[in-house]
């Protein structure tokens, strides 16, 4: 049966929430779930945007059937193509074959790649700043490239003032009936996964994001409509300042989060002294965290939330321990920069983890580490246990320093 929801007097939301996927991308855990957004705007023409993804499939035609109450479908703008919004794209363009598909050049181009469906005689190739008009509403399309594939345009509502914001301003997390992020507790409840969703997916592409911040700037926006998570029309500055951080690597905390990689806990005691120094010295929030048993999304999360980054690995193979070596190039990966880190090496015979690690980080942007490392050989002594107290003591000077 159809699960219809009425977003205004004319904008329909007919995608849906799979609760059951454990791995979103095959590779982040989505305890909460997530939500699939597609949106039908009943106009003088009847205008689908954005699809859903193949889980939620038979919920999302049949919506899209009852929201259109026997009219046919005339316009399908395609602001992004990645299959957890397109699987059922192929579908929809075979179940009405008079529908313009809208979408950018490269958008275009990929649907070929994806389906084998002829779309030459029925596409509508816009770039920034062209107009569709359907009725009462002009919608515009505004480029944003690699938020968070080449191809991504945000479609912009120029009657109603809604933005159609594809990937970005999305999160982890399904839908519960409540549609609206007014409706729930996000501040608490949901920003953990809204940073989760926006570092590991679009962090890399923090320039871009800004950019698209830049244009969207010039938009008078009273609703935003994301690809995944609750819709936005209240508090939405809140939400943009949150965007403004991440994408410019700007800490959101000033605070200290140790991630410990430890193989039989010797390496972990340590994390557990600095930290209890730490907190001594009267830094709050300070965060400890098991790389083996925290999955590495919300590692890097975390490490985009704090300013002041421990990193305490045991040497393994010669090299960085596993565990900990994936999360650094994850990192690497994201970007992230614009941190102060410190590290803490330990190996019974060899420690190495030190060097290697401080080598990764200065292959990265900004990243000041503090010239204290912690070396240990098997177990903190005396020595090490004054080594940890210096450690302390310049991260809090770096931390309640006023230009840190
Ligand atoms: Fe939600 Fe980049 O797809």
């Amino acid at each position: 049966m159809h699960c219809v929801r009425n977003i205004t007097s004319d904008v329909r939301l007919i995608g849906g929430s799979d609760r059951r996927l454990s791995l979103f991308e095959n590779v982040f855990p989505v305890p909460r779930g997530v939500s699939y957004n597609a949106y039908l705007v009943l106009d003088e023409k009847t205008v689908l945007l954005d699809t859903a993804d193949s889980a939620v499939g038979a919920h999302f035609y049949e919506n899209l059937e009852h929201a259109l109450q026997g009219r046919p479908l005339d316009y399908i703008i395609v602001n992004h193509m990645e299959p957890d919004h397109c699987s059922t794209l192929g579908a929809v363009l075979r179940t009405y074959p008079d529908a313009q598909v809208v979408a950018s050049a490269k958008a275009i181009s990929m649907i070929g790649q994806f389906f084998e469906a002829d779309i030459s005689g029925r596409c509508m190739t816009v770039k920034e700043g062209d107009t569709l008009s359907t009725g009462r509403h002009t919608f515009t399309f505004v480029m944003a490239p690699m938020v968070h594939w080449p191809e991504v345009m945000v479609t912009y509502d120029t009657t109603d003032k809604v933005l159609f914001s594809a990937d970005a301003f999305g999160t982890f997390g399904a839908l519960d009936g409540n549609v609206f992020a007014d409706e729930v507790p996000f501040e608490t409840e949901w920003l953990p996964d809204a940073r989760r969703y926006y570092t590991n997916i679009v962090g890399k592409y923090g320039a871009q994001v800004q950019t698209l911040l830049k244009k969207a700037a010039g938009l008078e926006i009273r609703m935003i409509c994301p690809l995944h998570g609750p819709i936005w029309r209240e508090n939405i500055a809140w939400f943009v300042e949150k965007y403004q951080r991440w994408s410019t690597y700007t800490p959101e905390d000033r605070t200290v989060a140790i991630f410990c990689g430890s193989i039989y806990g010797n390496t972990e005691n340590a994390a557990e002294i600095l930290a209890a120094l730490l907190a001594d010295k009267g830094v709050k929030d300070v965060r400890l965290y098991d790389v083996s048993h925290t999955h590495v999304s919300e590692l890097v999360a975390e490490a985009f939330r704090c300013s002041h980054l421990v990193f305490a690995a045991a040497t393994y193979n010669g090299e960085i321990y596993t565990p900990m070596d994936n999360f650094l190039r994850d990192l690497k990966s994201h970007g992230l920069r614009n941190r102060t880190a410190a590290l803490i090496e330990n190996g019974t015979w060899a420690p190495q983890s030190g060097k290697q690690m401080g080598e990764l980080l200065g292959s990265m942007k900004d990243i000041t580490v503090l010239d204290c490392t912690v070396s240990l050989k098997s177990s903190v002594k005396e020595a090490q246990r004054q080594a940890l107290e210096s450690l302390a003591d310049a991260l809090a000077s770096s931390l309640f320093s006023k230009e840190a």
